[in-house]
């Protein structure tokens, strides 16, 4: 761990750029509750979660961290952590409650006190105009795999952009996309929970002209001092088969990022899949263009990599690579989370300094990065969350040597600030840097969050 005399002693000290971004991350449905409060209607999680055997112990998005009513302690948390900045998303049910047409006057007015509490602490808001909770009654219509979604994003992120825009300076359009499109409509896992190949990569397609069109709509209205982005997940692909790593790259880290890059879909890799015929009629003249409108900066959400191996050229594997002919995904080595994800922070070194190459100048943000472990508050009140500690000490180290190779990253956000709803996982696995009991809704700083204060601190940590 970090300790404050690590610069008067004179250990080294691996120093960040003077305005580097830290802070931490969370998202509406993960942390809010309230699910009915102020006029929000349902969302596509609220559906999923209440169907029986879609999320473990059948967890629902209630009361969640009750960050609804609770936002004004969570803040002056934040202020005692130090965060310069916090990421949180808009729920867009309560923004509009079916999805289009009539704005919700309560719900925009929830997130003009976050962002006023947030500015008064000096703490640099970061909005997510989407993170998975698509309001129902548009997955009524067909969701993403309707076209016409896109274009009702876009009107929401004006609506959204025009309320919040005068205190906001850096907007995302979509949290990891990937997920939505082949959790939520291939294997199913996520809300949803359609298991369709070419839904899948339709409602790919959807998302991207919906970030797109929302890019152009705020980039209309917006000063020249905002910054907009789009938040990528991405998993560095590790095996002894340069083709099996080429094809699973293709599919889960150049499908989306290429594009929006305006370098088109990987069609390379797509030819390669048993669905390509099927699909690409939902690609109209324009799109593309549309798609690759500038953005300033990417988001960048990593957790682990992914090691995959050759398999028979008949074999299709199942899960979000349905579809992906002749790959199969091995087994992660070496130390796992709590959830089982392998822990490696070389991978995420290579990870930027090829993104930030592929980018060409558009800069990076760690968007999200973090860890599950079953932690525990001991009976002194305290959080020893030693594996947490050091999967963020090794990551953020991970993203000083990718500068110092050469990476553009602007900032380091954690997730998350704190314990949540992991989706299909429920409230089973614990991201936080922050302790939430449940039962209580009581608060415990685990040492995790010690240690990246610390790092905020000195703006660095001893290497
Ligand atoms: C990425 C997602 O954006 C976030 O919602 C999720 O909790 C984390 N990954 C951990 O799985």
């Amino acid at each position: 761990m970090t300790t404050d005399s690590d610069v008067e002693v004179g250990r080294e000290v691996l120093t960040f750029p003077p305005d580097f971004l830290w802070g931490a991350a969370t998202a509406a449905f993960q942390i809010e509750g309230s699910t009915t409060a102020d006029g929000r209607g349902a969302s596509i999680w609220d559906t999923f979660a209440a169907t029986p055997g879609k999320v473990l112990a059948g967890d629902t998005g209630d009361p969640a961290c009750d960050h609804y009513n609770r936002y004004q302690s969570d803040v002056d948390l934040m202020k005692s952590l130090g965060l310069a900045s916090y990421r949180f998303s808009v729920a867009w049910p309560r923004i509009q409650p079916s999805g289009s047409g009539q704005v919700n006057e309560r719900g925009l007015a929830f997130y003009d006190r976050l962002v006023d509490s947030l500015l008064e602490k000096d703490i640099q808001p970061l909005v997510t105009l989407y993170h998975w909770d698509l309001p129902q009654v548009l997955e009524d219509f067909g969701g993403w795999r309707n076209r016409d979604t896109a274009y009702r994003f876009a009107e929401y992120a004006a609506i959204v952009h025009e309320r919040l825009g005068d205190r906001v300076q850096a907007w995302t359009t979509l949290n990891e996309p990937w997920v939505s499109a082949f959790l939520g409509y291939g294997n199913g896992i996520h809300a949803p929970g359609i298991t369709d190949a070419v839904a899948s990569l339709e409602a790919a397609h959807h998302l991207l002209l919906a970030h797109g069109l929302a890019t152009q709509a705020l980039r209309a209205q917006a000063p020249e001092s905002h910054r907009l982005s789009i938040v990528l997940n991405f998993s560095t692909i590790y095996g002894d088969d340069a083709e099996a790593v080429r094809k699973v790259d293709g599919l889960q880290n150049r499908i989306l990022l290429d594009p929006v890059l305006g370098k088109g879909y990987p069609l390379d890799v797509l030819q390669d899949t048993t669905w390509l015929g099927d699909w690409t009629n939902v690609v109209r003249d324009g799109d593309m263009e549309t798609i690759a409108t500038p953005i300033d900066w990417i988001g960048v959400n990593y957790y682990n990599p992914t090691r995959v191996a050759p398999a028979d050229p008949g074999f299709v594997p199942l899960g979000p690579h349905a579809g992906l002919r002749g790959v199969t995904i091995e087994p992660p080595q070496g130390e796992l989370t709590g959830f089982g994800w392998e822990q490696n922070a070389d991978a995420f070194t290579e990870l930027l300094v090829r993104l930030s190459r592929d980018a060409g100048g558009v800069p990076l943000v760690v968007t999200e990065n973090g860890s599950a472990f079953p932690d525990v508050v001991d009976p002194a009140g305290r959080v020893h969350d030693v594996q947490r500690t050091k999967y963020l000490v090794d990551h953020v180290r991970a993203v000083h040597r990718a500068i110092s190779e050469g990476a553009d990253v602007r900032g380091y956000l954690a997730w998350s600030l704190l314990d949540n709803y992991e989706w299909a996982a429920g409230y089973s696995q614990r991201f936080g840097i922050v302790h939430v009991d449940f039962e209580t809704q009581q608060r415990t700083v685990k040492e995790s969050a010690v240690t990246l204060s610390r790092i905020i601190g000195q703006n660095g940590l001893p290497a």
